[in-house]
């Protein structure tokens, strides 16, 4: 009955909601790119479930069939995949974002080769209603995406600043941890116009199979994911807190409510689900939102903001 009480009361005050940058969300946790957003009907899902906005899978200018399987393989503490981007291009999934925009805000992410590419996409998500791009310049298993260019901040900067002058939208940096330091990477993002950074990817990985004597993955190397990256995100958001004056979106190993406080308390505004999402399902957003409000309400905080970055003081 307690419980049902401080509950109801929550809601009431709509203690989840945050608004960061121009956007506004009724709650603080998105599904990350790559995660059941690959079908209008699946990000619908997501948001009834209890997601604040949904991050699309990466959507580049044309289909691409990804790498060949296996892409996918557990490990101990998270996964390994090296899905290689598969998608159907910018121009199909404008279906999937005309259904996904009616249920809620959709943070459409995108890869690009250039620039050029970069702005030209995310032109098209903002056409197609969504809230937000996030640019993905972090994919470390797609050879000329990703991580291979966003790993060098003056690329980083020169693609945010482009995609900042081609659309209203707020423009998003999804950063790689797979560098010598992603401050430098964050900061690069803020110069060229970024209203917020994503942070982390996955961390670059080989699983061996030693019964096989060779790599599992077809590509050979890939991106863990999973409970085993928390603490590097946690990190990565701790870092960029304290170099940058834009947000920071928290992702990496969250799978409950207490790995959202720790990320939120490191100086994380909002957060992404990833993984646990495949694993544990959509209910998984209910089990963190009703989890986060009963520890806010515990600890006196009444909005996720008065929460964000108290770690660091
Ligand atoms: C199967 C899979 C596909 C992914 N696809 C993308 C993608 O298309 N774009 C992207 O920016 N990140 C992608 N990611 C990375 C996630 O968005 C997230 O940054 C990462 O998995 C860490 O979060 P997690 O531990 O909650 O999964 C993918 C991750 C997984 C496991």
């Amino acid at each position: 009955m307690g419980f049902l009480l401080r509950d109801l009361h929550a809601v009431a005050m709509g203690r989840l909601e945050i608004s960061f940058g121009r956007l506004r969300l009724e709650r603080p946790g998105m599904v990350a790119s790559g995660i059941m957003d690959e079908t209008g009907d699946s990000m619908v899902r997501m948001i009834k479930s209890g997601a604040g906005a949904v991050v699309t899978k990466s959507i580049g200018l044309a289909p691409r069939p990804g790498h060949k399987n296996p892409t996918f393989t557990e490990v101990e503490g998270g996964y390994v995949n090296a899905m290689g981007l598969p998608n159907p291009g910018i121009d199909l999934f404008a279906e999937e974002m005309a259904v996904a925009v009616r249920a809620g805000p959709v943070i459409g992410s995108v890869f690009g080769s250039n620039a050029k590419e970069f702005a030209e996409l995310a032109a098209k998500m903002e056409d197609y209603g969504a809230s937000a791009v996030e640019l993905n310049l972090s994919c470390p298993h797609a050879e000329g995406y990703g991580a291979e260019i966003g790993s060098d901040p003056k690329n980083v900067r020169s693609i945010v600043s482009a995609v900042s002058s081609s659309v209203d939208v707020p423009v998003w940096a999804k950063l790689t941890p797979n560098t010598s330091s992603i401050s430098e990477l964050g900061r690069a993002a803020e110069d060229g116009g970024a209203e917020a950074v994503v942070a982390i990817n996955t961390l670059k990985a080989i699983v061996i199979s030693a019964e096989l004597r060779k790599p599992v993955l077809s590509n050979r190397f890939g991106g863990l994911s999973g409970p085993a990256v928390k603490p590097v995100g946690i990190r990565a958001v701790y870092d960029l807190r304290g170099a940058l004056s834009i947000p920071v979106v928290g992702v990496g190993g969250i799978s409950d409510w207490r790995d959202a406080a720790e990320y939120i308390l490191a100086g994380a505004s909002a957060f992404q689900v990833g993984s646990a999402v495949g694993t544990r399902g959509p209910k998984v957003f209910g089990e963190i939102n009703r989890g986060l409000e009963m520890f806010m309400s515990d600890h006196g905080y009444g909005s996720v903001a008065e929460m964000v970055g108290v770690a660091r003081e």
